[in-house]
């Protein structure tokens, strides 16, 4: 193993640092660090310390002694993620930025605002609301995840139609580089072409980077009226062929077209003691539209409505008020964790298909299931073509058994969105969980080219590592 271990001395160094209050060494404290939203003992790996650093100068100050020492240093937001990103996989510090969860400025004059990592994404719009502003990123973990998070996964989620993903709100960062460097990229400017766009390179690079230490956030209007629709279809595969026809036969841009098979839908309901009309479906498109004209937003949503109906919907329920429209929505953002609580054996998938090929990947995803024997439940944003495809352990089947149908089964699903012109990950990324199927993914080249960017920006592979790729 090339790196060293977290010694006493370097514990007494860490509590110079900052405090012996933010270094936490005992077992009890430290296991919530040792995974993610993952099933736990399959990727799980302890931390040897997990810090929990106030500023950005004392994440410099640890990074450098990591550097200077050999140690590998994992950053991690909530944890809330889906890939084991947060996952110190070889050991070593974990950085937690929960105690930097102040938000430094809200700058109304220039409709942005300056967040520490740890603040939480769903308090961002809580805050700006009664100023009829909102930060557009609606990742499907709003109410726990932390912005630094989502900038490290370009967190993507359910408004990504309309309003794009984390990435095209990141106005500006502060991060600490592998070497223990603090750096200022971009600002509260929309235009900034000066010099390779290295803000945007952090962005989504999982950690492997750098520690984000202040992140500037683009604001928007917030849309004074939005509808939801839910459509019931009899089955699957008229619920998704609607999917490509409501993006190109309308002339609307819809802000979410939601997809939700029967059993996610059910699922999420039981786990929320909720009721949605589910017996009669097969699977239900969730669609939103929003606007500053009441009868602009309303027509769309008939025109959208329509559509469905004069293509098989069984039926549309339409949802324009405020309390209807979030228990549609909860049930949609909590069907995760509820398959987490039905069936811990299960691989979360978030596999991306251009949209018009979305009907395609359906076959696939049956035939996967029965050659082996797994239930394959489905939902995700379909509008953005990109499921959440989900591998269900067969209660028959030991675990030795499900661990190989899961290596198989997967590669045959990335493989078949790959043949698609997609590829393995829309949003939760690669992280330790997908590392081995890089290859499917992207060529040689170009990974060889990621490996070499990784090198330029931490020489020692002391930065988040056994994440995306390896080195060797
Ligand atoms: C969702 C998460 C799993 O969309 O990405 O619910
Ligand atoms: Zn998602």
């Amino acid at each position: 193993m090339k790196y060293n271990p977290v010694t006493n001395k370097i514990i007494a160094k860490l509590v110079k640092i900052v405090d012996s209050k933010n270094v936490l060494t005992d077992k009890e404290k430290i296991e919530a660090y040792s995974h993610d939203e993952m099933p736990r003992e399959q990727y799980a790996h302890m931390p040897e310390a997990v810090v929990t650093p106030e500023t950005a100068e004392e994440i410099a100050e640890i990074v450098k002694l990591a550097n200077k020492e050999l140690i590998p240093v994992t950053p991690r937001g909530a944890g809330s993620g889906l890939s084991g990103g947060a996952i110190p996989v070889f050991g070593g510090i974990v950085i937690s930025v929960e105690k930097m969860n102040k938000i430094l400025e809200i700058d109304y004059e220039n409709m942005v605002m300056v967040l520490e990592p740890g603040v939480v994404t769903n308090d961002v719009n809580e805050l700006i609301a009664e100023r009829n502003l909102f930060y557009a990123g609606y990742p499907m973990s709003l109410e726990t995840c932390f912005i630094g998070g989502n900038v490290a996964e370009n967190a993507g989620g359910g408004k990504a139609i309309k309003y794009g993903v984390t990435g095209r709100y990141i106005l500006g960062l502060e991060i600490v580089t592998p070497a223990g460097e603090i750096i200022q990229l971009g600002g509260k400017l929309v235009k900034d072409v000066v010099g390779y766009n290295i803000k945007q390179l952090i962005v989504g690079s999982e950690g492997t980077l750098g520690i984000v230490t202040k992140v500037i956030v683009k604001l928007s209007p917030l849309p004074k009226y939005k509808v939801d629709l839910l459509v019931l279809f009899k089955d699957v595969k008229s619920a998704i062929s609607m999917v490509p026809q409501i993006l190109t036969k309308t002339g609307i841009t819809p802000t979410s077209i939601e997809f939700m098979d029967k059993l996610s839908v059910q699922t999420s309901c039981r786990y929320l003691n909720e009721h949605l009309p589910y017996q009669k479906a097969g699977a239900m498109l969730l669609i939103e539209v929003d606007g500053n004209r009441e009868d602009h937003v309303s027509d769309d949503a008939e025109t959208i409505g329509e559509l469905c109906l004069k293509n098989g919907a069984i039926e549309v329920y339409v949802a324009d008020n405020y309390t209807t429209q979030e228990r549609i929505w909860s049930v949609r953002r909590n069907i995760a964790e509820a398959f987490k609580v039905v069936s811990p054996h299960q691989s979360l998938e978030d596999i991306v298909v251009p949209i018009a090929c979305i009907p395609d990947l359906m076959p696939e995803l049956a035939l996967i299931s029965k050659k082996y024997d797994i239930q394959i439940p489905c939902y995700g944003h379909a509008g953005d073509g990109n499921l959440h495809a989900t591998l269900v352990k067969n209660p028959r089947s030991t675990m030795k058994e499900w661990y190989e149908i899961e290596a198989k089964s997967l590669k045959e699903l990335y493989e078949s969105a790959r043949e698609l012109g997609g590829t393995i990950s829309g949003e939760h990324g690669i992280g330790s969980k997908r590392k081995d199927f890089m290859e499917i993914a992207v060529s040689k080249n170009e990974l060889d080219l990621m490996r070499r960017i990784k090198k330029a920006f931490d020489p020692n592979d002391i930065m988040n590592p056994g994440k995306i790729f390896d080195m060797e």
